[in-house]
């Protein structure tokens, strides 16, 4: 059984339901999954793996996601570690050309892939429920109702259990 850190950063909480699912999903396949907010984390010496998540805004992750990815980069490059983004909402058709780069933050990407990250993926994100300011509510307000909430639960959660399969065969 493997130590398993679920590390997010979420403005508005949508990416820290994605966590949550995700060490749901690693404790029902038997790893010890904790799920932290980034900003909590001081250290990684207490875990075996960690999948780290942010919110993209701006085609920019969170601050404190990027913090750990930079802080603990020796500690992550010693052990097996996942990546995900969330952001992407609104009509996927609709979706502009060159719009890959407002979905997963390229130097934040390249950073993990230099420390040997196994996999990042891109999950669908969620309009705020609780919209602050003007931006953020005319995002809430021109975004169709289908597509407010582009989380697909069970894509996360096969995710998750790839991860577990992975850390089952890493980890004794
Ligand atoms: C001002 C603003 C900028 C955003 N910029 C991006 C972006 O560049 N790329 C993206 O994929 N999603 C973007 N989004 C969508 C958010 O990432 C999405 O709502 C996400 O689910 C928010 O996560 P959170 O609830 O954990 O904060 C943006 C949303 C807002 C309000």
């Amino acid at each position: 059984m493997a130590r398993v850190k679920v590390i997010y950063a979420s403005k508005h909480g949508s990416t820290r339901e994605i966590a949550e699912a995700i060490t749901d999903e690693l404790r029902a396949a038997g790893q010890a999954a904790t799920c932290v907010p980034a900003g909590e984390v001081h250290g990684l010496g207490d875990c075996d793996a960690v999948v780290l998540g942010s919110a993209v805004y701006m085609g920019r992750w969170r601050h404190e996601a990027k913090h750990v990815l930079r802080r603990h980069g020796p500690a992550l490059e010693a052990m097996p570690f996942w990546v995900f983004s969330s952001g992407p909402v609104g009509d996927p058709a609709e979706e502009q050309e060159g719009a890959e780069k407002w979905l997963e933050p390229r130097r934040v990407i390249e950073r993990a892939e230099e420390l040997g990250v196994r996999e990042h993926v891109v999950f669908g994100g969620s309009v705020s429920r609780d919209p602050h300011g003007f931006v953020e509510r005319s995002m809430a307000r021109n975004t169709p109702e289908e597509f407010q909430d582009r989380r697909d639960w069970e894509q996360i959660r096969a995710w998750a259990r790839n991860i577990a399969a992975e850390l089952g065969a890493l980890v004794t």
